[in-house]
């Protein structure tokens, strides 16, 4: 992914809000990005961006290597979005499988492939019961299993350990990790968590919408 002056401002009621201003990275093949920042920074609308879910509004975004932004989701980028937006009726597991069903697996190897991402990320008791019956930090780690088992190429997660106490948290990433070992997967999450962040080999920091990146820090 590569953008280039990356920029979106919103409307608010009658006025300009400027969320990102002139953002410029590239995400290579696994590389582990966290971006940390305060509430309101303009996090969740850059991962947005880079998700090709939301149009800068100056600047330009490509993925080179995952294609068109058509055919992004939801097999070369898994997103886990802040909400975790698991859709009601349908169970954990189903939840799970949504992705490559989409992506026009059948039916029994998607359940399959589902119940191992819940395994390797200690979340299968979990695979029968509905959303609505989750804890919200439950919820969250569903939602990153369900933007992981595509494989994708890109993965971005957005605060996914959020309502996580931090041995949780660092649980979860330990399985993460683990999971990701020997891909090229990429992962970029946005957190608060300073604990969680400095377990990624680049932080990327961004305040009132400026992005920097450690060559930008000396
Ligand atoms: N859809 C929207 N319409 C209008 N303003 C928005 C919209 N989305 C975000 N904003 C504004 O853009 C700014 C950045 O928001 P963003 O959600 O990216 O912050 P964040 O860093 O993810 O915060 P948090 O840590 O609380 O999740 C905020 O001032 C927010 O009010
Ligand atoms: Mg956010």
């Amino acid at each position: 992914m590569q953008a280039d002056d990356v920029g979106r401002v919103f409307r608010q009621s009658g006025q300009d809000l400027i969320a990102v201003s002139e953002a410029s990275c590239m995400i290579f093949p696994s590389e582990r990005i966290a971006i940390t920042g305060p509430s309101g920074s303009g996090k969740s609308t850059l991962l947005h961006i880079f998700a090709g879910l939301d149009q800068p509004t100056s600047g330009t975004i490509i993925w080179p290597a995952l294609g068109s932004p058509g055919n992004l989701r939801p097999t070369q980028i898994g997103v886990a979005l802040q909400a975790p937006g698991l859709l009601p009726p349908l169970t954990v597991v189903e939840n799970v499988s949504l992705p490559l069903l989409l992506g026009n697996v059948n039916p029994e190897q998607a359940e399959t492939a589902a119940l191992h991402i819940l395994q390797e990320l200690e979340l299968e008791d979990l695979a029968d019961q509905l959303p609505e019956e989750l804890s919200g930090g439950q919820a969250q780690r569903v939602a990153l299993a369900r933007a992981v088992v595509t494989r994708p190429r890109l993965i971005l997660a957005d605060e996914p350990t959020g309502q996580l106490d931090h041995p949780t948290a660092q649980r979860f990433f330990d399985l993460l990790f683990a999971l990701l070992v020997g891909s090229d997967t990429a992962l970029v999450i946005a957190t608060h968590d300073v604990s969680i962040a400095e377990r990624f080999t680049c932080v990327w920091k961004i305040r009132q919408g400026v992005l920097t990146r450690p060559k930008d820090f000396a």
